[in-house]
């Protein structure tokens, strides 16, 4: 692969340079996704530049997450991203499966654990009740794309531990045993950096991007029944969603107001 040469004047550094000239490459899919990116040597040599500036522009690619390494065997182009499904409930299972992949599990803990304040109140549960503990790295294609944990109260599946086979679909099995169906969630995403913990379980550098996302999943009737923390990679998942412009008519008294003090604040001044 020939990269344009570097232009030696500029204020900008030359790792930048060669960080944006690979960046163009895999832009136009002249380097797709799973292929090796020029090694260390071959950037060096090729661009006239010390092997620690390619270095440092091959790591930073890293960071960004547009490129991964493996050990003794180089550096290799990162899979597309998978477009997060924000707008339905769906498992993990149906999310995979819509894109091809083979879903699966690696079970951590699955056991009961008394509720503790917060998760209690999420799921209108009294504080202590027995909930169902459900941690587990969820893969696609045996690649890890998250880490879930999930407290489920018992009352509502009395018998998950002894029957549910916790590598398969959560989902899947309080449907059809329980007759459990989610029909809304309650969802906060945030931005965060992996844990030395949680980099370890999905293979990514402690310290690279993620998300965090607090799920709070009911049933048609209001009851609440899953409260869910997951930590999805943001180097193999984005977010996309679409926004509709409000109808004032349809809009609460409350909303109303708000969107007149938004306008209020972020209206031009006159003159
Ligand atoms: C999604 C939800 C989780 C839920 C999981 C169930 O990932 N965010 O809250 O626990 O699906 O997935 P499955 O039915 O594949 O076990």
């Amino acid at each position: 692969m020939v990269l344009a040469a570097l232009d030696r004047c500029s204020v900008i550094p030359l790792y930048y340079q060669i960080q944006q000239r690979l960046l163009d490459q895999i832009r136009s899919g002249a380097l797709k996704s799973g292929q090796p990116v020029p090694s260390e040597q071959e950037i060096a040599a090729g661009l006239g530049v010390s092997r620690m500036t390619a270095r440092q522009a091959l790591k930073s690619l890293c960071d960004l997450g547009v490129t991964y390494t493996q050990r003794g065997r180089g550096t290799f182009v990162s899979a597309n991203k998978l477009e997060k499904n924000i707008r339905q409930v769906l498992s993990f299972t149906e999310e995979m499966r819509a894109r091809g992949l083979r879903a699966d599990s690696n079970v951590l803990c699955f056991e009961t654990v008394p509720a503790v304040a917060e998760i209690a109140s999420a799921l209108h549960a009294a504080s202590g009740e027995p909930l169902i503990k459900l941690h587990r790295i969820r893969l696609a294609d045996s690649c890890p794309m998250g880490i879930e944990c999930s407290y489920i109260p018992q009352r509502l599946c009395p018998d998950l531990l002894r029957t549910f086979d916790a590598s398969t679909s959560l989902y899947q099995t309080l449907s059809e045993r329980y007759g459990i169906q989610m029909a809304f969630a309650d969802e906060v995403i945030e931005a965060a950096l992996a844990s030395a913990k949680e980099a370890c379980l999905l293979r990514i550098a402690k310290g690279s991007p993620v998300f965090i996302f607090t799920r709070v999943s009911s049933v048609q009737s209001g009851q609440a029944v899953e409260y869910v923390k997951s930590t999805y990679r943001a180097d193999r998942y984005k977010i996309a969603h679409r926004l509709t412009r409000l109808n004032r008519e349809l809009l609460y008294p409350a909303e109303l107001k708000e969107l007149g003090n938004a306008q209020v604040r972020t209206a031009p001044v006159d003159g």
